[in-house]
């Protein structure tokens, strides 16, 4: 039996991360992290010294891939096989190349059908990411386009990485942002947008709260318990 889908797509620094960990917590659903996925790949990548454009080698790695989570209070904490990547996967040169790593055919087809797996659990789970309501559950009872201006994008995504004692040059993140955006909107492969039937929220001048209370409203009005 598959449980209440919510798939929460966007760009990079919307707050994506901070609203779908919320709306599992209020719903009670586990969270699927999909950019971890990736961002798995990316590192593995790197480790190996594969090239960004070896699509056969990429595809095999991220099908023999073992990814998995452990959800604490706190914070999601990822797993490559028996090793801790929480925080491996998150460095600027990860992030470039888990972008870059997506735009393979052969990585997104390896790592679909364990996307569907982990989001198919009962009672439901929210799903986030970039195609997850035009690719991996585009039957989903609820699609959430969450977005926001790229200024104020940049600005919280600075945050968030000083808040991790990181040294952050504002403009650099902005430049970086705007290309990884374009490359994943740009994609011929499950480009980043929103779907059909999907709802667009805007977060500009929204607290993680109030956009929290959208989305799960949207959800029990939908028939989430
Ligand atoms: O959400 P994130 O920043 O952790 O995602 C890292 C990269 O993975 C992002 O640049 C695009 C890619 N990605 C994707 O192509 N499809 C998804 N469902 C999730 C992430």
């Amino acid at each position: 039996m598959s449980g209440f889908v919510v798939a929460i797509d966007g760009p990079a620094g919307a707050g994506k991360s901070s609203v779908s960990k919320a709306v599992a917590q209020r719903l009670g659903f586990a969270l699927v992290d999909t950019g971890a996925l990736y961002r798995c790949i990316g590192y593995a990548a790197l480790e190996a010294g594969l090239s960004e454009d070896d699509e056969q080698a990429l595809g095999a790695l991220a099908q023999a891939a073992e990814i998995s989570f452990v959800t604490e209070s706190e914070r999601n904490r990822v797993f490559l096989g028996e090793m801790e990547v929480t925080g491996l996967i998150r460095t600027p040169q990860v992030s470039a190349l888990a972008s870059k790593v997506s735009a393979q055919p052969a990585v997104r087809a390896a790592l679909l059908e364990q996307q569907r797996r982990l989001g198919r659990r009962p009672p439901g789970a929210v799903l986030e990411g970039r195609d997850i309501g035009t690719v991996v559950f585009p039957d989903a009872p609820l699609k959430v386009f969450l977005t926001a201006t790229p200024a104020e994008r940049a600005r919280r995504r600075a945050q968030d990485l000083r808040a991790a004692g990181e040294v952050v040059d504002l403009l650099a993140l902005e430049a970086q942002i705007a290309e990884r955006d374009a490359r994943d909107r740009g994609r011929a492969i499950a480009p980043l947008k929103c779907a059909d039937d999907g709802l667009e929220l805007i977060s500009d001048g929204l607290t993680i709260d109030q956009v929290v209370d959208r989305i799960v409203t949207w959800a029990k009005d939908r028939g989430a318990s």
